[in-house]
């Protein structure tokens, strides 16, 4: 039994995620979870709500609320709609937890004391009129890159260049419209990243198996033009972890935060504790510190791709810089981004599904499962309504769905609710059983080497198996001639639902659940051996007639769907 610890990027509080968003970690996430625990290793999956920042200073003033009421309410709607998706983490965390404050203030401390840290008089954006510093988001103006108008000070959304206030062509303030905006000088820290290039190019050139996706973006970080970057992490913001050194005051540091990019991967860490806090968990440490047993866990993280330099870059020099025994990631999965129906989703304009609406409509199964297997991880994909339809109707419905119900009605109508009795297995059955072993292990290889497609696709290719099974031998034919072999043909088939059942559950848990408790079996152990997991109901075992397990879409819904979720143009 191995130890795997798993997290998720943290969605930001500012407000419920899309479905791009959801594919783009924690789905996948929550999969390679549920896979390795049904393999039987232990492990321990974290995420949490990233709650500092101007993002969540500027959703909780639009909402009329206090930041710290704003991200409560908040948090409680995205863990609902987490529970919705059946997203299994161990532990949902927050940002903003005392646990975090405390860790954050640590690490800086240390990487003072390393001499990692500096302190920088630099020129920030101030405006009189609303008589404050204007950090990232309290800002916009053109790009200087594209030329988009709309561009944020930490980012523009059109070209993705990250940026600072200072780059952007006539900047106004997102407060109160004002252009009279001045340039002041005050005291921020930079953590040294560059003191850092080498070590980090030596790491991730160790990390050959990882994604290309993952490497190039680091690489890139590290080699494109003036090279690594030290990195401003300190803010003029209320909200957020106060700028330490551990428990002491920062002199000339006073009223400041710290970055929220430098917090919330420290909320990994800190997230563990919350869980410990929360009864559900009893040693943090053995997960997080090398030298208290950390150095047997294997620690996998997702991500989408503008999340990769923090990760690579940033996080790993706050790591390796505190020369402390913390943990290292180990395996960097990371995807890149799914568009809605043509274009992109956008929050403003209400384009595309977000989480709750997508549960409004359909189980969380049927999203969980057009998702993952569509997940962006060689290029950006795009979901379309045809495509969804498409999928949820052949896969679910006709694929995994009509085996279940065929296979459970037919004996229901000419045996009963039981396994039937009798019958001998022939060539056929080894073959399948072959087949079945085969298109088993492709799969697993696919889920450990976390090949989300290909997965779903050999998960597939197991469901079709059982399909073609009933297609070719025919118990109702059979029936007619030899009611003894039909009985075995059937019973091989029950069998057959439990083992989708348990083998589908990574993607499918509702279902999953639903089809066991049909087959009236509580072992959902992963099978290692075909035949004996064929064998596993015996003779006489009742079941029930499962209810629909998928329903189809219908060209209605569809187009009814398709232009409730259009958004404004
Ligand atoms: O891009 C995002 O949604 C960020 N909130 C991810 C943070 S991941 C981690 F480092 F906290
Ligand atoms: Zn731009």
């Amino acid at each position: 039994m191995a130890r795997h610890l798993i997290t998720s990027a943290l969605p930001y509080i500012n407000g419920v995620k899309h479905l791009g968003n959801l594919i783009g970690s924690q789905l996948p996430a929550d999969l390679f979870a549920r896979y390795m625990r049904a393999r039987g290793h232990e492990v321990l999956f974290l995420c949490a709500t990233d709650e500092h920042g101007t993002p969540a200073e500027i959703a909780a003033a639009k909402a009329g609320q206090s930041v710290q009421d704003y991200c409560a309410e908040m948090h409680e709607v995205q863990s609902k709609l987490a529970d919705g998706f059946r997203l299994s983490f161990d532990h949902y965390g927050r940002s903003s937890s005392p646990q975090n404050h405390k860790l954050t203030q640590h690490f800086a401390g240390v990487l003072a004391e390393r001499g990692l840290i500096t302190e920088v008089e630099e020129n920030m954006m101030y405006s009189p009129v609303d008589g404050r510093y204007l950090p990232d988001r309290y800002i916009e103006g053109t790009c200087p890159n594209c030329g988009y108008h709309d561009a944020r000070g930490d980012q523009c959304d059109d070209c993705g260049k990250l940026l600072d206030p200072v780059d952007l062509i006539d900047p106004r303030s997102t407060i109160s419209g004002s252009t009279e905006l001045e340039m002041r000088a005050t005291k921020h820290l930079f953590l040294r990243q560059s003191a850092m290039k080498d070590k980090l190019d030596a790491w991730i050139d160790s990390k050959s198996d990882w994604p290309v996706l993952t490497t190039s973006i680091a690489k890139k970080w590290l080699h494109d033009g003036d090279g690594l970057q030290d990195r401003g992490i300190t803010r003029d913001l209320d909200w957020g972890v106060a700028v330490q050194k551990g428990d002491d005051a920062w002199p000339g540091m006073e009223g400041k935060v710290f970055y929220v990019w430098f917090d919330a991967p420290i909320e990994y860490i800190a997230c563990s504790q919350e869980w410990v806090e929360a009864g559900k968990g009893n040693d943090w440490e053995r997960w997080w510190r090398t030298d208290k047993g950390a150095d047997d866990v294997t620690y996998t993280q997702f991500m989408g791709k503008d999340n990769v330099p923090f990760h690579t870059l940033s996080f790993p020099s706050t790591i390796l810089g505190s020369e402390e025994p913390w943990k290292l990631v180990d395996y960097i999965k990371s995807f890149n981004y799914l568009n809605y129906d043509g274009g992109q989703f956008s929050t403003s304009r209400g384009r595309g599904v977000f989480m709750n609406q997508a549960l409004d409509i359909l189980p969380a199964d049927y999203w969980r499962w057009w998702l993952l297997s569509h997940a962006p991880e060689s290029s950006d994909s795009e979901f379309t309504w045809e495509n969804f339809q498409g999928s949820v109707n052949k896969d679910l419905a006709d694929v995994l769905g009509n085996f279940a119900s065929r296979v459970t009605k037919f004996c229901r109508s000419k045996f009963s609710e039981a396994v039937p009795e009798g019958g001998v297995q022939g060539e056929r059955e080894t073959q399948l059983i072959a087949d079945l072993t085969a298109g088993l292990k492709e799969y697993e290889g696919h889920m450990e080497a976390i090949e989300v497609r290909k997965a779903a696709a050999a998960l597939r290719a197991l469901w079709v198996l059982g399909n073609e099974y009933l297609q070719e031998v025919a118990p109702w034919s059979t029936f007619k001639t030899d009611p003894e072999q039909a009985a075995m043909q059937i019973r091989l088939a029950l069998n057959m639902i439990r083992l989708y059942a348990i083998i589908s559950a990574p993607f499918i848990p509702d279902a999953s659940a639903d089809l066991l408790k049909s087959m009236r079996s509580e072992d959902d152990t992963w099978p290692t051996d075909i035949a004996a997991a064929l064998a596993t109901m015996p003779e006489g075992h009742a079941f029930d007639v499962p209810d629909v397990t998928f329903r189809k879409i219908t060209d209605a819904e569809r187009e009814e769907w398709q232009e409730q979720f259009a958004g404004q143009s």
